[in-house]
């Protein structure tokens, strides 16, 4: 069966990330992981679960912290979250939240721990921000993650503040520091490709 595309893992409305538009060396080239976004009310029951899943593995049993990761934000009108699957597992994600007046709030960016450092969460901030278009993104992130972020576009704006206990760095990223590229051509099949996030 093609998980990718069966019904259950991919149901109507949630679409499948084309390659970003943004090049860059450091994405990964790992043929069996498929990228896909979708809003709240497009993400099925599995689909948030297993996003959930993933986010509570990181920010809660990894770091042994009795946080609640569920916030109530995965489920609001206007959330998008963004992810990696492979073989039927989520293994990266990120959530874009809407923060009101045309700002978006970038969070939960994280991948398990076996699958870091091949560019799984470059490639999801990177369709990210293409999602974002021409939304300001701001993120609250660990202070030992900014250097992340900032190699990745993001500049600090404010200051630090200490959040469970560890300390945070405000950023931001704004719209001008986005390099716009055209999308490819044709997608395959050689039918007339159409980015996922382009507006209808
Ligand atoms: C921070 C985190 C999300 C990064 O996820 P990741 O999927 O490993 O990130 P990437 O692979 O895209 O990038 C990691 C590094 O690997 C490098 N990399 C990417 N592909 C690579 C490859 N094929 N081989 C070697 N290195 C590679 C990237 O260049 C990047 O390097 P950099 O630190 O110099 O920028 C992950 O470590 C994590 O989940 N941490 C715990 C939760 C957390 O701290 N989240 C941040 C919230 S504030």
């Amino acid at each position: 069966m093609d998980v990718k595309n069966s019904p259950e893992r991919c149901p109507a409305g949630i679409s499948e990330l084309p390659e970003p538009p943004i090049g860059d060396a450091t994405l990964p080239d790992m043929d069996d992981v498929s990228y896909f976004y979708g809003t709240a009310g497009e993400i099925n029951a599995a689909n948030l679960y297993r996003l959930l899943t993933l986010r509570s593995r990181v920010f809660v049993v990894a770091r042994r912290q009795p946080w609640l990761d569920p916030d109530g934000r995965d489920i609001e009108y206007g959330t998008t979250h963004l992810w990696a699957e492979r073989a039927g597992e989520t293994i990266a994600t990120l959530r874009l939240t809407d923060e009101g007046d045309g700002v978006l709030r970038m969070a939960r960016v994280c991948t398990l721990l076996a699958y870091r450092r091949q560019g799984h969460a470059t490639m999801l901030v990177r369709h990210a921000l293409v999602v974002a278009g021409a939304r300001p993104v701001i993120t609250d992130v660990y202070a030992r993650s900014a250097d992340w972020f900032t190699r990745r576009g993001f500049q600090p704006r404010g200051g630090r503040t200490v959040v469970d206990g560890e300390a945070h760095t405000s950023m931001q990223h704004v719209p001008a520091a986005r390099h716009a590229a055209p999308a490819p051509a044709a997608g395959p099949g050689d039918t007339a490709y159409r980015p996922a996030w382009a507006p209808v």
